[in-house]
């Protein structure tokens, strides 16, 4: 097993208090930690025997706590509201000569300020039950076996390295909660019911198995994501098999479940020889950004649709590309008193970027926490203020765990 020195000496032990005792009050000021519980359990909690190493930035060799003279900046950065990345596989030769080929982030520790605002939004009492899909470092599952009482934690991870590492830190640290190499996908039934499924990565709409694995008005809280952007949303189950509730407010982005180890598959996509459509748009693409509450929108009208930025005569722009080959591109130079897009293949996707945009507008440019998500093993969408709402998205049909 390869572990790292974690252990601090006393100076080391010294800056590790003062910074996690300043960034629990910058969490405090900032309206993120709100319950005296979730405090206590933050300032008791060390991080760094979790993530001994992590990638300061892409292509950057890892930044190790063995490094003598790197340890008060691996320290620093531990205990900042940082996302600290942990894993990262490299792209297969044969696509590494693609345009911007890069290598894949498989795991990191959550930025703290996420972790937290979920951990409060997930309104723990004592002796609840909570299964984390998502294990990575192990951090998350202290805080919570901290909170909670490690009987009352599973976590479970699709990559068996990292549960190793986790399980052999979490016991260092006196934790003790059941730990498993699965796909999350299928939750983990052996100690369902659970109270609470909280997911530390992403997914396209509910797995099946949470909606069956949550206790009647237990919740479950996970990132639902389409191509644009992530936001957290926290359903409630009516153990009838139908979880419904709103987003969280602001951005909670996380790395998409996977249900394999090696790197995914590139995204099929239909190449269409058609002749693209030029026409002029009144919405400017500049609006549509990851991050904002534009792109959130856009993203429930066109769930399979990838966004990349693209630049023409230095004027911000995008390109819009869906798996059956339609694709767009606005460009942000004004031309004919709108912006010029050109759009190719079998849908129209910047025509439903501009319907979204009336729906936003008109509606005075909502954010996420007005929407919400209503679940069940066979139909899912996402409403508008309420699940009977005549604004609604299907989301892509959940797929049942294999
Ligand atoms: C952002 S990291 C988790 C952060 C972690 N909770 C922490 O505190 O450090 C996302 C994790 O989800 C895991 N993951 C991805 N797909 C999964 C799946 N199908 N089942 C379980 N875990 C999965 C990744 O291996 C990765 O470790």
């Amino acid at each position: 097993m390869l572990t790292y020195p974690t252990d601090l000496n006393s100076d080391e032990q010294e800056l590790a208090r003062t910074r996690l005792r300043e960034l629990a009050e910058k969490l405090t000021a900032d309206g993120i930690l709100r319950s005296p519980q979730w405090r206590e359990v933050f300032e008791r909690t060390w991080r760094h025997p979790y993530v001994p190493s992590y990638y300061p930035e892409l292509g950057a060799p890892c930044l190790l706590s063995i490094d003598p003279v790197r340890r008060a900046e691996w320290l620093a950065a531990v205990y900042s509201d940082q996302t600290l990345i942990t894993k990262v596989i490299q792209m297969p030769l044969s696509r590494s000569l693609r345009p911007g080929a890069q290598p894949m982030f498989t795991s990191s520790s959550t930025l703290p300020a996420l972790l937290l605002t979920m951990l409060e939004a997930l309104e723990v009492t004592d002796g609840c039950r909570v299964l984390e899909i998502g294990t990575g470092s192990g951090y998350n599952a202290a805080l919570l076996c901290e909170r909670l009482g490690s009987e009352h934690v599973t976590s479970v991870d699709i990559d068996p390295e990292l549960v190793d590492l986790a399980r052999e830190r979490l016991a260092a640290n006196g934790y003790t909660p059941t730990l498993a190499a699965v796909d999350g996908d299928g939750g983990y039934p052996e100690r369902a019911p659970y109270d609470r499924i909280i997911a530390t990565c992403s997914v396209p709409a509910v797995p099946p198995a949470w909606l069956e694995q949550a206790a009647p008005g237990g919740m479950i809280m996970v990132d639902v994501r389409g191509k644009i952007d992530g936001t957290v949303v926290r359903l409630t189950a009516d153990g009838a098999g139908t979880a419904t509730g709103h987003f969280l407010p602001g951005y909670g982005s996380f790395m998409p479940l996977r249900h394999t180890l090696d790197f995914p598959p590139p995204d099929s996509v239909w190449e269409t020889d058609d002749e693209p459509v030029d026409s002029v748009s009144q919405v400017d693409p500049a609006e549509l950004q990851y991050g904002n509450e534009f792109g959130f929108v856009v993203q429930w009208h066109l769930p399979d649709v990838t966004w990349s930025p693209a630049t023409e005569d230095g004027q911000p722009g995008v390109h819009l590309r869906a798996p059956d080959g339609s694709r767009a591109s606005v460009y942000g130079t004004q031309t004919d008193g709108g912006f010029r897009v050109s759009q190719g293949g079998p849908r129209r996707l910047w025509d439903r970027v501009e319907e979204a945009h009336t729906f936003w507008q008109e509606s005075g440019r909502p954010s996420s926490e007005r929407f919400g998500i209503t679940a069940t093993a066979t139909e899912q969408y996402v409403w508008y203020d309420h699940p009977d709402s005549e604004h609604r998205w299907p989301l892509p049909a959940p797929q049942p765990a294999e």
